[in-house]
């Protein structure tokens, strides 16, 4: 008996092809998880753009977040952890959306080329065709890729700093400690991924196919392109005023917000003091 071979044969038999809906619950958790995101982005960008309205308002956002209202106006709030620089609130919400950051990569991973050789064979079939919605989705997966990394060192900030965000410690981060060109890139690969990414699950679960497919997709196109653009343009005057503004606190040194209406109330504390390089902001 030939052993090499009947163990081939037996491990071929376990691995047999079968039918399985677990390939089509993969693909719906992908796109369900894809969806939530790009939802939650659109919340994300209206939140952290309020800074394009005033300092006030960015800061009534993130106290909103970290649960303040729940124990009246200058009490202290008991889910702020400050020797930790946490917000229990803020933390929990971060870890939903890492969760669902990680899930739907290590879902996406089973679409990307596993090495070289595929990875040639799919440029050279997107030349041939030349065909913009298979060029889509080379960006989709390059910007999907490159948001592992992004977002990632993005996400883990916002765990373990949760309560360390509002005008000044934002702007603080993005302009003293140089994270803007990160948010940059970030911002680019999110707005094109998702941008692309919700494109790709309308025409795919055909949400607005109608009776003129082409026409539909045409259209969709058009929204899709308007979308990014609109988002790119909230996302890079959002990301300058936070520059602009960290920009204000260096040339400042000891100046520190307050909101307006805490500013004139009686017995008001003063500005805290100037930031310790790396200290507690
Ligand atoms: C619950 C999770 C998240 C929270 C609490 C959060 C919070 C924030 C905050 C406060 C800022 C202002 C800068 C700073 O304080 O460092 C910011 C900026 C930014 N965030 Fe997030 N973020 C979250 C998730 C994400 C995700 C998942 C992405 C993209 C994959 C993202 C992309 C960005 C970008 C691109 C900026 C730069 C600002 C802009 O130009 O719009 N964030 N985020």
């Amino acid at each position: 008996m030939n052993r090499t071979i009947d163990v081939i044969a037996g491990s071929d038999l376990v691995e047999r092809p079968r039918r399985s809906r677990w390939p089509a619950r993969l693909d719906y958790f992908q796109s369900a998880s894809g969806l939530l995101l790009a939802l939650f982005m659109w919340f994300h960008m209206a939140f952290v753009a309020t800074i394009l309205l005033s300092q006030d308002a960015l800061y009534a956002v993130a106290k909103m977040f970290e649960g303040d209202f729940l124990f009246g106006h200058g009490n202290p709030n008991p889910l702020t952890l400050p020797r930790f620089g946490v917000s229990i609130p803020v933390t929990l919400v971060v870890a939903v959306v890492f969760f669902l950051v990680i899930a739907h990569a290590f879902l996406a991973m089973r679409k990307f080329p596993a090495n070289f050789r595929q990875l040639r064979t799919f440029r050279g079939h997107m030349a041939m065709m030349n065909h913009e919605d298979t060029t889509l989705w080379f960006t989709q997966a390059f910007t999907g890729f490159a948001l592992f990394f992004l977002a990632s060192a993005h996400l883990f900030i916002m765990l373990t700093h949760s309560a360390q965000i509002g005008p000044y410690e934002s702007s603080y981060r993005v302009w003293q400690e140089n994270m803007w060109p990160w948010y940059a890139l970030l911002l680019l690969a999110v707005e094109f991924h998702g941008g692309i990414g919700l494109y790709r699950l309308a025409v795919k679960w055909d949400w607005f196919g109608g009776a003129n497919p082409g026409k539909a997709r045409h259209r969709l196109k058009v929204l899709k392109w308007a979308i990014t653009v609109f988002l790119l343009v909230i996302g890079f005057a959002t990301l300058g005023a936070l520059m602009k503004l960290g920009h204000y606190y260096q040339s400042h040194p000891g100046e520190r917000y307050q909101p307006k209406w805490e500013q004139h109330a009686p017995g008001a504390a003063p500005p805290a003091a100037p930031a310790e390089a790396g200290g507690n902001r």
